[in-house]
């Protein structure tokens, strides 16, 4: 099954009260976004595999650690994700980014794909999905099957908050992906908005409200 883990680094709790706060307008909302953004990359590449090299210092040769492993791809779900991919690349620049774009149906609050690019090496890739919001978790769920369907064997999943029945069902659903989040909320109101969460994330992202 899934393991959850919730980043409660110090920085990442206190940036997220100000993205929670509805006073927080758009530009600073982005801005912390991006931050956030950052900050939960250097968590989540806490494990990457390291392989030793040898290199010469200025003064004499030394063996010292890269990267090792997979190489990673990016996957924001349109359109909220793409506001913590920028403050990812800044840790990890090579990255590749594919895009799925899903909306939830406003009635039936299930998810539509309506876009879908992704890197040609899928197979190569440890892959995260982003999204700043897990709710139902229909939207998390639709993305990841995406992924899988198109060979994808290496995902986890990051985003900001998540409510307990998205947890839930993403574990479900899709038992091999880790879920990385900021907080973990108390439930889901009767239109399907987190409870306290921050409202709609696309909307105060891009000023849509
Ligand atoms: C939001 C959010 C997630 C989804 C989460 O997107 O960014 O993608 O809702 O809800 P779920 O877990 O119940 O699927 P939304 O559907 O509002 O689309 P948008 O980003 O285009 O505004
Ligand atoms: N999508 C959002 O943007 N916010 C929520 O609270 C739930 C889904």
């Amino acid at each position: 099954m899934g393991k959850v883990f919730v980043f409660d680094h110090p920085l990442i709790q206190h940036k997220l009260t100000y993205i929670r706060d509805k006073k927080t307008g758009t530009k600073e909302f982005r801005e912390l976004v991006d931050e956030v953004g950052s900050l939960m990359a250097f968590e989540i590449t806490r494990e990457l595999p390291l392989e030793e090299v040898e290199i010469e210092t200025p003064v004499q040769k030394a063996t010292s650690k890269v990267l090792a492993g997979k190489k990673l791809g990016l996957v924001p779900i349109l359109r909220a994700g793409i506001g913590m991919v920028d403050g990812m690349l800044k840790l990890i620049p090579a990255a590749k980014v594919g895009h799925i774009g899903l909306y939830r149906d406003p009635k039936t609050l299930q998810p539509v794909e309506y876009y879908v690019k992704l890197p040609s090496d899928i197979e190569e890739r440890d892959f995260i999905v982003v999204d700043p919001m897990l709710a139902t978790g229909g939207s998390a769920v639709a993305a990841i099957n995406s992924l899988k369907t198109r060979g994808a064997t290496s995902i986890r999943f990051m985003c900001l908050i998540a409510a307990p029945e998205g947890v839930d069902a993403l574990k479900e659903a899709h038992p091999d992906v880790d879920i990385y989040i900021a907080a973990l909320d108390e439930k889901l109101n009767e239109k399907g908005y987190i409870v306290p969460g921050l409202g709609d994330a696309g909307d105060r992202l891009f000023g849509t409200m």
